[in-house]
Parts: C-alpha cells; structure tokens; sequence
C-alpha cells in the first residue's frame, strides 16, 4: 500500500471511529471484548486533553484518577506527542528485536537511570512486568548468590496490589473473591505479611528469604500511607538479615506523592535493592514499565534469561524519553507538592464538614478519601460525582481514589472540589 492510498484509507478508519454512536460503541464493546471490567459510564470518551476528558454525548468531565496515576503528566502532554509525530515522520523503525541497536533505547536507558540513581534497567510494558522480572531476579540472588537450599520466599503485603498475572493473583486479600477465586494453584515461595508492620517481616524471615516487596504506599488497596521509617526500615532490615527490599513505584512513582519516588520521602537510606516503574514513564502515551537496580545484582540477568518483545523498543522508548523530559521541564515533584499541600488542607477542611468522610489521607497528590459504613458505599459516590462531572474512583468500597494529572491547575482542581462538596455537603459547587 504507498503513502496515498494508506492516508485515505487510514481517514476512513477515523471517520468510522467519529461516526459510532454511545450506544454502538458500548453494544460492540460489550459483545466483542471480555468482561474483565465493569463500565462505568456509557457515554465514550472520544478526547483528552489535560486533565479533562471529552465525552460523545459532549460532556466534559475531570479525570481525578489520572488512569491510576498513568496520566501525571495530564493526557496528551505536547511534548511527547510531539516527538512521537516526529519520530513517526522520521521512519525511524518502531519495533525491532532487541539483538540489534536502538538509538532511542540508549537515550532512554541513559535518563531512566540518571533520573532514579540506579545503574541498570531492563525494560518491558506493562507494570505488572515489573514486579515478575524482580521475583526472578530475587530468586536467581538467592539461588546463585544468598546460596539458599530449597525453595526461596518472598514476602509481600496485606492489600497490596502488584497487578494480574498468575504469581501475583495469590497476592490479593483472601476475601477479595472477584480476583482470586478459581484461579489456583499458586506459585510456591510467597509468604503473607501485615503491611507497615516491621516486627511481623522480622518475624517471617528465615535463611530462605530471598525479597520483600512492598508498594511505598498502597494504591489499589486503599491509599494505605505507612509510618514514617518503615520503609527505611525495611532496608535496614533487609541489609541485617540479607534479603532484597523491592519497591513497587508503578503507581507512586514520577512525582505522584509529591517526591519523584516515594521511597525517597525517608530519604537516601531508604532505597531499594530493585525498583519497580510503569505508568507515568511513558506518559500514559504507550504501555512502558521496567525494573531498575544496581549492577552486581542485574547483571545477573544475562542473554536469554529475560525478555520481551516489545520492551524498550524504538517507538515506546522515545515515547518515555519525551515523557521523561516533560517530567522535569513541568517541575512535576515541585507542582505535586504545593498542589498536594493545599489540596490536603482543602479535602480536610471538606471532610470536618461532611458526616460521610471519616477520614482524608495520603502524600503530595496521592489522596484517599474514607467514607464511614453506615450508608452507602464508595460506588454510588463515585457515580454521584460522574454525575457531577468528576471521575473520583471508589477502592476496596469504602475508599475514594483521588489521583488528578498534578499538572491539573487549581482552577481544574476547584471544580473537583466542588463536585466533592455538592456530593458530600450537598451545597453547589463553587467551581
Ligand atoms: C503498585 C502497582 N503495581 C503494579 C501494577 C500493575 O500495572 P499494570 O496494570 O500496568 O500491569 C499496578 C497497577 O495499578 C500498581 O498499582
């Protein structure tokens, strides 16, 4: 097909797009995709522009979820759609196999690991990746290095959330049935701890344990913000007993809390042995993730040991190149923190007011909103605020989600506040 002929072909494609209605749109969703997630909404989003989605039916509603915190940079940031026009337009090729030489993987190895302070990268798509290839590579640690007879363990949290694959499944709490039911046997060599819990990891480690892997605060389950020095203490602890601490930032990292990482919150001690990145990476242009770590450890990881096809290829590492640029020229940590901060005084101020908000909390702009259990649950809130134009998302039904793009302005950020208030105090919206 030459270059003509795709343009027009490819306009046909974005007319049909344009001309399916909401209800088509939802009647083929619902027919054609499987049902792993329940709709929110009927009415498609058909733009994105910052902090704002655009809607079919031509409402414009706030994102205050920012796709779990993919979109920090907002949706559509001109940066990165710029450098991915001009790659397209530069040919440069968009996938290829990882046996031949990038020139835009070698920008972006080089700025993921100057940005983080680790020395090594590897790269994959989705987050959940992230935290697959650090359980491998804590158990080749343990196996080659730690020399650990048998089966090596690795601990992990009570309501954390790793992601979907099989090993991580076990991980959800055992009354979470939608998630676990019906997809046993599990992976041997996983242990359960209470999170933010110091003397329950020191009560479960043993010669076998190869890891811990802990989100610096738990996102899907709840915005569950742990005491200060916990996580420094994990490192502590970790260095004592001779276990990996693995951090999993794909939903606190790129300045979500207000730090570039939330590990960094209890500053240079507390840096893990293996970081876990995704979402905000690639801006929330394309799925990117990927571990980082020092060298003696990933070095471990040796030709054939890992991979995946797509991982650091070309159009996905100029697209986190970009996004990573924009990072730092949106001053995107400084932006979370005097956001977060008056956000926090906000939210508060609205929860003193609100008999249903038992309690706000969280780090830069990283909030949960807690509802009290004697009413409704945190669904028929988050459909309230659709209602109102905001999406806020209900977790573990008793908790709001509220994770806006942190380059949302204030004034975006006051009509959020506002739908909070005409639902919860019930007055109009100062917005
Ligand atoms: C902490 C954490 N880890 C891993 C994942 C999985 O990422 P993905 O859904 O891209 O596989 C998520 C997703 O929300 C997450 O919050």
């Amino acid at each position: 097909m030459d270059a003509a002929a795709a343009h027009d072909y490819a306009r046909k494609l974005i007319d049909e797009a344009h001309a399916l209605t909401g209800d088509e749109t939802v009647a083929l969703i619902e027919s054609h995709i499987a049902h792993n997630y329940g709709l929110l909404s009927r009415d498609p989003v058909v733009k994105a522009e910052g902090p704002w989605l655009y809607l079919k039916s031509g409402r414009k509603i706030f994102d205050g979820v920012a796709a779990y915190s993919a979109a920090n940079l907002g949706h559509g940031h001109p940066l990165v759609r710029e450098a991915l026009k001009a790659f397209l337009g530069s040919h440069a090729p968009t996938v290829l196999g990882r046996f031949l030489p990038d020139p835009w993987l070698a920008l972006f190895g080089r700025k993921v690991t100057q940005m983080t302070g680790f020395d090594k990268f590897l790269p994959a798509n989705g987050g959940v990746e992230g935290p697959e290839a650090a359980f491998k590579l804590a158990r080749r640690w343990a196996h080659k290095v730690k020399g650990v007879k048998g089966t090596p363990t690795i601990l992990y949290a009570n309501h954390c959330f790793h992601g979907r694959t099989l090993t991580v499944t076990q991980m959800f709490d055992e009354d979470e049935k939608a998630a676990r039911e019906g997809f046993g046997p599990w992976a041997s060599g996983f242990k359960r701890v209470e999170y933010n819990d110091l003397a329950a990891v020191e009560a479960a480690v043993d010669e076998h344990t190869a890891a811990i892997i802990v989100e610096p605060i738990q996102g899907e389950g709840g915005i569950n913000v742990p005491d200060e020095g916990y996580l420094r203490a994990l490192i502590e602890l970790g260095r004592r007993e001779n276990f990996l601490v693995i951090f999993d930032e794909v939903q606190t990292g790129w300045a979500r809390t207000g730090e570039l990482f939330a590990w960094q919150h209890e500053g240079p001690d507390a840096r893990p042995d293996i970081m876990c990145i995704g979402k905000s990476v690639s801006g929330g242009y394309a799925p990117v993730s990927g571990i980082l770590a020092k060298d003696e450890l990933m070095s471990l990881f040796g030709p054939g040991s890992h991979g995946s096809t797509f991982g650091g290829c070309p159009i996905s590492s100029c697209i986190a190149y970009a996004a990573l640029h924009a990072i730092e020229e949106e001053k995107l940590v400084q932006q979370a923190q005097e956001k977060g901060e008056w956000l926090m005084e906000r939210l508060q101020e609205l929860a003193e007011r609100a008999p249903r908000i038992k309690e706000v909390r969280g780090k830069g702009m990283m909030f949960g909103i807690e509802l009290t259990k004697d009413g409704p649950d945190g669904h028929h809130f988050t459909e309230l605020l659709l209602e109102k134009g905001a999406i806020i998302k209900d977790t573990h039904h008793w908790v709001l989600r509220f994770t806006p793009p942190i380059v949302a302005g204030k004034q975006d950020l006051e009509f959020a506040l506002g739908c909070l208030e005409e639902v919860f105090v019930g007055q109009t919206a100062s917005a």
